[in-house]
């Protein structure tokens, strides 16, 4: 068992409702925020919808887009303009079209070799560092307003999957993961537990009925790691009703 203390859940109605309320957390962060703020993207096909409303002009005239500086929590190590590449997902539904370059930080993937994802591992540590301005991690003074996650089938969250090495890693900020848990079967470089902790909100997206079992077991307690995964300051957990398992009024 697992106890992911302060997870506080929210139900939604469904996909619309969701983005709704995410972009509502989105603008809550930044308001929090009066100088330079750090927002952590997250890949898989969760995010799509809050991505393209944050550039219709309702939302978009709502940031503050040079004081925004948008990060990735987990990046397939494929090509930047490969339909897989998780930055890439989220340049081409609201980034490119919002945020200044500058602002935007994906992790590299462009190199001579594809099965070393510990190369793109080290090089965004150190771009997270020096965004940071030092090596080691202040609790009172997280590196995030906010980080997006979702939830894998199998509980991974981010591309920290059951088992793997990467869950116990506490000294690296990032790390290549040679092999995924589940599709797309690409290595991945994926932040740690605790990197991804250092932020004053954690926020999941989850929607769908294939999503209500393995929402089950982690509200079970079962040790996976979306359950270990918790910010040092809230943890929100966006559900719609597809994937709200019954106990918990799901339909
Ligand atoms: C990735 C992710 C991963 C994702 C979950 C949920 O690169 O795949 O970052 O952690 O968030 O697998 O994915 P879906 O939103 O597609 O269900």
């Amino acid at each position: 068992m697992v106890s992911n203390d302060n997870r506080h859940v929210v139900p939604v109605a469904d996909p619309a409702a969701l983005a709704n309320a995410a972009a509502e957390r989105v603008i809550a962060r930044i308001s929090e925020n009066p100088g330079r703020i750090a927002i952590c993207l997250t890949g898989g096909s969760s995010p799509r919808q809050l991505y393209q409303i944050l550039a219709t002009d309702a939302w978009r005239s709502q940031i503050p887009w040079d004081r925004v500086h948008w990060f990735i929590g987990d990046e397939r190590f494929v090509p930047a303009d490969d339909p897989l590449n998780n930055m890439g997902m989220a340049r081409t539904a609201f980034l490119d079209r919002c945020a200044p370059p500058a602002n935007i930080h994906p992790i590299p993937t462009a190199t001579a070799d594809p099965t070393d994802p510990d190369w793109g591992a080290a090089l965004y540590e150190r771009k997270l560092q020096s965004f940071y301005g030092a090596d080691t991690l202040d609790d009172a003074r997280p590196l995030f307003d906010l980080v997006l996650m979702g939830v894998g089938p199998d509980g991974h969250t981010a591309s920290l999957f059951p088992d793997d090495p990467a869950l116990d890693e506490t000294a690296r900020w990032v790390v290549g993961v040679p092999r995924a848990n589940v599709e797309p079967f690409v290595p991945r470089v994926t932040l740690t537990l605790s990197t991804l902790a250092s932020c004053h909100e954690m926020l999941f997206e989850v929607s769908g009925r294939d999503k209500r079992a393995i929402l089950t077991r982690l509200f079970a307690g079962e040790n996976l790691p979306a359950n270990c995964a918790q910010s040092s300051g809230e943890t929100i957990w966006l559900v719609d009703r597809e994937a709200l398992p019954e106990d918990f009024g799901g339909q």
